[in-house]
């Protein structure tokens, strides 16, 4: 079946598609299976990463309320802050950032670097927060300006995941042969768009959803809520895992290091320790234990979030 969303308003921004390489060093690395890679990381606007599919279909809904101001929200190493910031710039819109403190990191490197350093280059306004009550009070204040559209954290609701239903079609008209897609999960909206947009194509393919934050249980909630806005998810094959978390979000371990250096050191290729990271090692495990065979073929859709590693230069480095 074909994904039609003509009838969405949307704003083009990024280089569509990108590219899905065959990764042979690390499929060797890691003993079979072929391993491709999405590569989302780089997709044009402000440093790339998932965020900007998902901001098409935002920016284009608020357009039409003829708004000149964003504000989102997000942790102080927000991705999604740092692209929403990038988009407004080049649309010529006033950013507000509200970002919180939720990670338990105050290095000058995580304070001042990546995303936050490019938040700040992309001329938006930061407002960082200490408290939730500080996050509602900051946000209240600057919705009851005029003209102002909010987009929820990571961009994921109803209208966002649409930019990964795309994506999802763009993928299968790459390569429909591939028996697993590999995801990070955060917010879910784009688990939940690759999850939408399985069941529109009718694709006998299994969704691996690699939580980064929440617990297994708490993700497939929030995948199947925002997915069956958009799609009947019945016979979806969807595999969520939490074994990478660790002790928490955006809290470094082992296994994503090694994840991270595997990528680097195989294929050139810069996952970030928050999100692509913690998947790539969920990955790893499930290659490792069988749980992915060796004679599959799979796509590990990489999210971006490069900027953020930045942030964690101390710990790479020392
Ligand atoms: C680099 C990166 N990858 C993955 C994700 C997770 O995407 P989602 O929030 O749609 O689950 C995020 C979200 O912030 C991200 O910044």
């Amino acid at each position: 079946m074909a994904v039609d969303l003509s009838g969405y308003p949307r704003v083009v921004l990024g280089q569509w598609p990108t590219a899905l390489e065959d990764c042979p060093r690390l499929t060797e690395a890691l003993g079979g299976p072929r391993i491709l890679v999405k590569r989302d990381d780089v997709n044009g606007l402000g440093v790339g990463g998932n965020k900007l599919r998902k901001l098409e279909f935002l920016i284009g809904e608020a357009r039409e309320s003829g708004v000149d101001t964003v504000i989102t929200f997000g942790a102080l190493q927000s991705n999604h802050a740092r692209q929403t910031a990038a988009v407004c710039a080049k649309l010529g819109l006033q950013c507000e950032l509200i970002l919180t403190k939720s990670v338990p990191r105050s290095d000058v490197a995580y304070e001042r670097s990546g995303n936050v350093l490019l938040d700040n280059l992309y001329g938006a306004n930061v407002h960082i927060c200490d408290t939730e009550e500080e996050t509602v009070a900051t946000y209240e204040r600057l919705a009851a300006r005029e003209k102002t559209a909010t987009f929820p954290v990571g961009g994921s609701n109803e209208t966002g995941i649409l930019g990964y239903v795309a994506a999802t079609a763009e993928l299968h008209a790459q390569l429909a042969s591939i028996s697993k897609i590999v995801v990070p999960v955060g917010s879910a909206g784009t688990a939940a768009g690759v999850a939408a947009g399985i069941c529109l194509l009718d694709w006998p393919v299994t969704l691996v959803a690699a939580c980064v934050s929440h617990t297994a249980d708490e993700s497939r909630a929030d995948i199947t809520r925002l997915a069956s806005a958009v799609a009947n998810l019945d016979g979806l094959d969807l595999l969520i895992t939490d074994r990478a978390v660790g002790p928490g979000y955006g809290i470094p371990t082992a296994e994503m290091w090694g994840a991270l250096r595997l990528f680097a050191r195989t294929e050139g290729i810069t996952l970030d320790p928050v999100y692509s990271g913690k998947a790539a090692a969920a990955m790893v495990d499930m290659i490792r234990n069988g749980e992915i065979g060796a004679d599959e073929t799979i796509v590990f859709l990489h999210t971006g979030g490069v900027p953020g590693l930045f942030a964690y230069a101390p710990e790479l480095t020392g």
